[in-house]
């Protein structure tokens, strides 16, 4: 058997990752509780422990507006921690696949970003994940790191869940209509995420580096809301569609600065699994 560590596993992508274990592969999932991984002993303890064959790091600092007034923790998890698991990993000659964010870029594009477009994050979240990226990379040749964006899931904390608890809550919501970016189920995150280490299973090396994965088709918060409004009238699972009022960025000011655009290009990751990334309306409608 194939042994994956999976850390945050108790995460909307780490979560999503131990219910999705293929065939071949025996998935040994931490959460915060059974595996700090700002702890650098327990770090080495669980990979010697475990004896994984790769490690997938799920765990992050996800608040980004708490961030802004918290960047010690932010950077301690984001950046600190991935050195932690990269030397873990490079200790053991086992691959880390970690995954970071569209919040890298700062949305000046008007095309999707490429994997070797500037970076320059507006945020310390954005920032405190760039820092983690490059100390992964500096650290550990075997790496992948998975860039994705506006993730959602039926756990956790996301941008569904607040609209769907809105929508039993109020008649008219005012959502951003001028950012723009592609929602990402964790599900897709987590078949991704197995297929590449399927991959490296069958090959025993993979070409390392940054890939960029979100569900294909872009839309602004405004359109991702009008269509979970609509898939959740139609199951039945609201009543009634509230009213949406499309405002600006400017209209709902937030501690952290979010990317006015932050389209993937997935070109490089569905070259390399010679597959096609589904669309996020098709995935929302699994959740
Ligand atoms: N959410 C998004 O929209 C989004 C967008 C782009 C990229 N990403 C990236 O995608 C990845 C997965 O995000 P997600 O949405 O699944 O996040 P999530 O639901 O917030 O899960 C993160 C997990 O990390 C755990 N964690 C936090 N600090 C930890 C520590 N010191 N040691 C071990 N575990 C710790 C958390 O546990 P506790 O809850 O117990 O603290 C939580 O279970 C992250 O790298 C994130 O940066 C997310």
């Amino acid at each position: 058997m194939f042994r994956v560590l999976v850390t945050g596993a108790k995460g909307q992508v780490g979560s999503e990752l131990v219910n999705l274990v293929p065939a071949g592969f025996t998935v040994i999932g931490l959460s915060s509780a059974q595996l700090d991984i700002t702890d650098q002993d327990q770090v080495n303890v669980a990979v010697a422990l475990h004896q994984p064959n790769l490690i997938i790091n799920a765990a992050a600092y996800t608040a980004v507006d708490k961030a802004e007034s918290d960047s010690d923790n932010a950077y301690a998890i984001n950046e600190k921690a991935v050195a932690w698991l990269a030397q873990a990993a490079a200790h053991a000659d086992i691959p880390l696949f970690h995954i970071s964010t569209d919040y890298v870029f700062d949305g000046e594009s008007t095309t999707p970003y490429k994997e070797t477009d500037s970076i320059n994050p507006q945020s310390v979240y954005g920032a405190s994940k760039l820092a983690g990226e490059q100390m992964l990379a500096a650290t550990h040749n075997k790496h992948i790191i998975l860039r994705t964006s506006w993730v959602f899931s039926a756990r956790g904390n996301n941008f569904v869940k607040t609209m769907l608890r809105l929508a039993k809550e109020r008649d008219e919501l005012s959502i951003v209509g001028d950012q723009h970016g592609c929602p990402t189920s964790a599900t897709s995150i987590a078949d991704i995420l197995w297929k590449l280490a399927e991959l490296y299973q069958q090959t025993d090396s993979l070409p390392w580096g940054i890939y960029n994965f979100s569900n294909s088709s872009a839309c602004s918060w405004y359109e991702f809301a009008v269509e979970i409004f609509k898939q959740a009238r139609e199951s039945g699972f609201i009543p009634q569609t509230p009213t949406i009022k499309k405002i600006t960025t400017a209209d709902y000011p937030t501690p952290a600065v979010r990317p006015a655009f932050s389209v993937l290009d997935c070109s490089k990751l569905e070259k390399l699994l010679g597959q096609k990334i589904p669309e996020w309306k098709s995935e929302l409608s699994t959740i």
